[in-house]
């Protein structure tokens, strides 16, 4: 048995911030930012919350997998920014969207959350215990960010993404997890005391090692999708779409050249969004199945790493 995207969403919040905003902020400009990152803008949620965003970004997968709510048995939402720490965002986006009968929880695994929330699914199916999914990813990273710590304050940007899934016949793939808590402090954040753009130690908000978690990326990404590739018997020409985590182009464009691959069968959208943590992936999977790109059979990689660290990646046939 297969598991299947039938259906995506996003939802971006309304403000959007510029690259010549942050450079008002801290000692930075358009140019370097877009020279190191690629980032142009980001969306900043200023009235929405990260519950508001992921039911957003559901409501309009459901609507586009064509199904009920009720139909749906599972939702994980991958998030490290949740609104409060209980109830889970799951279970508020399962009673915005009346999915009555679901079983809901969150995972974090930063930015390998989305990618990690379909294997769980994808394995919750395997066990014979789910047919019908919901997936959702959202971040509001704008609260944790440190908006005077030029590092980091370019990088990241607020938002979320969808999708539905279902059980069906047809090939299986086999996912790949890794972790490596010994790496831990290159990315880290304390806790989460208020919201807003308020100051409080530092370490209460996101801190990084910028060129520890470069090399990382830009190491282990390649190797987690040959990895991929080799457990499923797939040949690296048969993937259409390397849908990668949206952390920076100079990363991105790496992971092609270290794979002999054309950029383009990497898209990118973190020009508009910034980094978006879990919720990059579906963000740009939405993008493409709305703009058409996406054609029944396509075999698409997905790839997310990130802090903890984590690195996760899977294969899907689009539309099967
Ligand atoms: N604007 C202008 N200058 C900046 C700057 C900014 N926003 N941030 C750092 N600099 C300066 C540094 O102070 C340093 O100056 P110096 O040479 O005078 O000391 C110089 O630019 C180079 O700094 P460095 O940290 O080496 O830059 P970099 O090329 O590594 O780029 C990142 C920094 C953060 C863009 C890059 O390390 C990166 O993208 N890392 C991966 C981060 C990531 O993807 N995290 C999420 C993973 S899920």
């Amino acid at each position: 048995m297969s598991a299947v995207i039938c259906g995506t969403g996003s939802y971006a919040p309304a403000y959007i911030m510029d690259n010549d905003k942050i450079a008002e902020l801290v000692e930075t400009n358009d140019a370097w930012i877009r020279e190191r990152t690629g980032i142009r803008q980001r969306h900043i949620a200023k009235t929405e919350t990260t519950v508001y965003m992921a039911a957003e970004a559901a409501k309009r997968a459901i609507e586009n997998a064509g199904i009920s709510p009720e139909e749906i048995e599972l939702i994980i939402v991958a998030t490290l920014s949740s609104d409060v720490i209980l109830p889970c965002s799951a279970c508020e986006v399962q009673k915005e969207i009346g999915a009555d009968r679901a079983a809901a929880f969150d995972i974090n695994a930063a930015c390998s959350g989305f990618t990690i929330a379909y294997n769980m699914a994808d394995a919750f199916f395997e066990a014979g215990q789910y047919q019908t999914a919901l997936i959702v990813a959202a971040e509001s990273l704008s609260h944790l960010t440190d908006w005077t710590d030029r590092g980091t304050c370019i990088l990241f940007g607020d938002g979320a993404g969808a999708a539905v899934m279902k059980k069906k016949q047809g090939r299986h793939y086999f996912s790949v997890t890794h972790s490596d808590g010994t790496k831990g402090w290159t990315l880290t954040c304390k806790n989460r005391l208020e919201t807003g753009m308020g100051q409080l130690p530092r370490e209460y908000y996101i801190d990084m090692n910028g060129q520890e978690i470069f090399k990382f990326a830009v190491r282990k990404v390649p190797e987690l999708i040959r990895e991929v590739l080799q457990k499923n018997n797939v040949r690296q020409e048969e993937i259409t779409w390397f849908v990668v985590h949206q952390a920076n182009s100079r990363i991105l464009e790496s992971v092609a050249k270290h794979l002999g691959e054309p950029s383009w069968k990497f898209p990118m959208n973190l020009q508009h969004y910034g980094n978006t943590s879990s919720a990059s992936i579906p963000l740009l999977l939405d993008e493409l199945n709305r703009q058409g790109k996406l054609k029944k059979g396509d075999k698409i990689l997905l790839a997310g790493f990130g802090a903890g660290l984590t690195w996760s990646g899977n294969i899907l046939d689009w539309g099967m």
